[in-house]
């Protein structure tokens, strides 16, 4: 099966990058990554302000969310630069180069021009096939700083483009009118490639000492459920943009990185699940990437890339918006936990005897099926229902 694939001009022998953090933020932690399986790493940012580089301790959160029974998590974190300064750092990229037979991506983040200038030649200068451009960091960035986000991230871009011919590759904040827009000026300056999307900035507030918890400012977050956001966009952008495109956001499994492939995602820039797996993670989902592929009968990325973006999804005006099913409930697995008649708000279900039966006022909106716990309703045809 071949899963290889091109990234910013660069040749990838699968799609799973790991993406810019303390995962990749020295020459031990890329080899890790490599090792695992990983085709290309980004490592961890780089930034022009001084006082970023030193991270506080704690910094790292994992927040239960509960809904009712239904529980997520949020992978919360203050991990902000890397600790090296620009020599150490541009020096460790110069060994990886060296050393590692995968693409080792440098990042940086500045806050002036000349910044931004300097820390390209370097990374040209180190021998990295490439350079990405955080624009996006949700600790600190040009991004969260007011003014024209969109102005501020075209004029980085067109001054890095106009200091190094290395691929360049943006890293999009998610916070944009229009990612879809941005991407396309973005290609018209000559950019190679785009990231969508750094971590949202968050914060939480630990109530019995009635402050921001850990470190009491403003954090990353992210999680399982950042993903359909990413998602979306990537879906929406594919078919307009001729660069790349890197997807991150949310991904815990293979399937997730067939959907970003899918989607009509180039490589998929992978964190999170690293941080709370560990670097084995990168082969669990090429595992399950291949094994998908496999079941449909898929032999390269190629052949599904983008099958599920653009057209392929259906505008307001082209959604089938029929009634044409209604619930149904099988008496024999009805428990009469009463949680579909709670629910409904068309009051559709009723106690019958021995079982709940849904009631004519039903408008097949199908909630009550993804929430009954003994998967007893159904939508059937409506007429059929009786
Ligand atoms: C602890 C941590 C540190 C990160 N550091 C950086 C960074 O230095 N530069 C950067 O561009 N993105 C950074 N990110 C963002 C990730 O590179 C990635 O784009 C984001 O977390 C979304 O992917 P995920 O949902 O798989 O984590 C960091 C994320 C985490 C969780």
């Amino acid at each position: 099966m071949d899963l290889s694939c091109e990234y910013a001009g660069l040749k990838l022998k699968n799609p799973i990058v790991v993406a810019s953090s303390g995962l990749t933020e020295n020459l031990k932690n890329m080899k890790k990554a490599e090792e695992h399986g990983a085709a290309c790493v980004v490592v961890k940012s780089l930034f022009e302000e001084e006082v970023c580089r030193i991270s506080p301790t704690p910094r790292f959160e994992i927040i239960e969310r509960r809904m009712g029974k239904l529980r997520s998590h949020t992978f919360y974190s203050f991990e902000q630069a890397s600790n090296f300064d620009e020599r150490e750092y541009f020096e460790e990229i110069r060994k990886a180069v060296n050393v590692l037979s995968i693409p080792v991506i440098p990042s940086v983040n500045c806050i002036s021009d000349e910044g931004w200038r300097k820390y390209a030649r370097m990374a040209e200068e180190s021998g990295a096939p490439a350079l990405e451009l955080n624009v996006s960091c949700p600790h600190g960035s040009i991004s969260f700083r007011g003014g024209d986000v969109e102005e501020k991230i075209l004029n980085v871009a067109r001054v890095v483009r106009d200091t190094v011919k290395i691929p360049i590759i943006v890293k999009l904040p998610m916070q944009l009118s229009s990612p879809i827009s941005m991407a396309g000026m973005l290609e018209r300056i000559g950019v190679n490639g785009v990231v969508m999307f750094n971590r949202l900035t968050g914060l939480d507030i630990d109530v019995e000492n009635e402050k921001p918890i850990m470190h009491g400012g403003y954090a990353g977050h992210g999680g399982p459920w950042s993903f359909n956001a990413v998602l979306r966009w990537v879906a929406a952008s594919s078919p307009h943009l001729n660069i790349s495109i890197a997807a991150s956001g949310g991904v815990g499994s293979g399937i997730d990185v067939a959907k970003f492939i899918y989607a009509g995602a180039d490589v998929v820039e992978v964190c999170s699940l690293i941080y709370l797996m560990g670097y084995e993670a990168i082969e669990m989902i090429l595992k399950e990437l291949q094994q998908f592929m496999e079941q449909k009968s898929y032999k390269s990325l190629d052949e599904f890339r983008g099958k599920v973006s653009g057209p392929k999804i259906l505008s307001n005006e082209q959604i089938d918006r029929r009634h044409i099913y209604v619930a149904k409930i099988d008496p024999k697995l009805c428990s009469m936990c009463d949680i579909c008649r709670k629910v409904c708000i068309y009051d559709a279900p009723y106690k019958s005897e021995k079982t709940y039966v849904i009631g004519n006022t039903c408008d097949g909106c199908g909630l009550c099926v993804k929430l009954c716990p003994t998967k007893a309703i159904d939508l059937v045809s409506r007429g059929k229902e009786g």
